[in-house]
């Protein structure tokens, strides 16, 4: 039986990718930053375990209870939209923080049992962003425009160990807590500069005028965090959702 230590399964994508490792008979590690036992089906192949994944500590404790992983997906993410003049540099910190450096931690600290066991899968969630930039996503697409840099250098550096490293880039999937947690984080820090309005006007306008049949489901990401797990044949960067498909065309 296979492991997948999942990253933030408190919610959205991480969750259903758990869910549905889970229901097809693979061992889940799913790690949270506030672990819950009531969010995944009760069952003896499923691990819950606390993991912050900005925290050295945090990483360490939850790799050594995880034993031994088969397949990392780096989900954990938090977002951001803002001009760059409205954007702190300690949310700019914050988002690199989790999103770029707790991916490279998360990879460093799973690494050694891959490499020695010559097996492994290493699944980064990125994002659509960065294929095609928009406006006030600027450090966001950044924090994942490295992590889609990071992954395609390492994937060369680990291909001699037959660890196979790939990169699923989701679409916009306002279905997710995802808008919301980075809408709070946004009037916390005092909303947009006013300078700004109308770009965004604009930038809410688009997603306003986007079709729901065009947007990314949580079960496309899933489907592509699968087909990166289990395919070795698939290619290193998978868009997930039609609007992701489209733009990477
Ligand atoms: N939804 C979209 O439109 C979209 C599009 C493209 C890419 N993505 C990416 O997809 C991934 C999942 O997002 P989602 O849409 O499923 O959003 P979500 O529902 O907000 O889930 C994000 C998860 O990350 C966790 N997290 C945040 N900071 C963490 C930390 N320091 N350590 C560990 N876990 C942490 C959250 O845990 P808490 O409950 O503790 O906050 C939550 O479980 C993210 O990497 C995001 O950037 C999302």
């Amino acid at each position: 039986m296979k492991t997948v230590l999942v990253t933030g399964c408190s919610s959205g994508f991480g969750l259903e990718i758990g869910r549905f490792f889970l229901a097809h008979g693979w061992k889940v590690i799913a790690t949270m930053r506030m672990p819950r036992q009531d969010l995944l089906p009760i069952s003896d192949h499923l691990k819950i375990v606390a993991l912050d994944v900005t925290s050295p500590e945090s990483i360490r404790a939850a790799v050594e209870t995880a034993g031994p992983v088969d397949v990392l997906v780096n989900n954990a993410g938090i977002g951001w939209l803002n001009a760059v003049e409205g954007t702190p540099m300690e949310i700019a910190r914050d988002v690199f923080e989790t999103n770029t450096l707790g991916t490279i931690a998360m990879t460093q600290a799973v690494l050694p049992q891959m490499r020695e066991r010559q097996e492994g899968v290493i699944v980064n969630v990125t994002s659509s962003v960065t294929l095609k930039s928009l406006p006030l996503l600027s450090v966001y697409t950044a924090s994942k425009a490295a992590v889609n840099a990071f992954t395609e250098s390492v994937a060369l550096e680990l291909e001699p160990f037959n660890v196979r490293v790939r990169i699923v880039l989701p679409g916009r999937a306002p279905e997710t807590r995802f808008g919301d947690t980075a809408r709070s984080r946004i009037q916390q820090q005092g909303g947009f500069p006013e300078a700004y309005s109308s770009v965004v006007a604009d930038v809410f306008a688009s997603w306003e005028q986007q079709s729901a049949t065009a947007l990314t489901q949580p079960v496309d990401v899933v489907e592509a965090v699968w087909r990166a797990a289990t395919d070795p044949s698939c290619p290193l960067r998978i868009p997930a959702g039609v609007d992701a498909e489209a733009l990477a065309v």
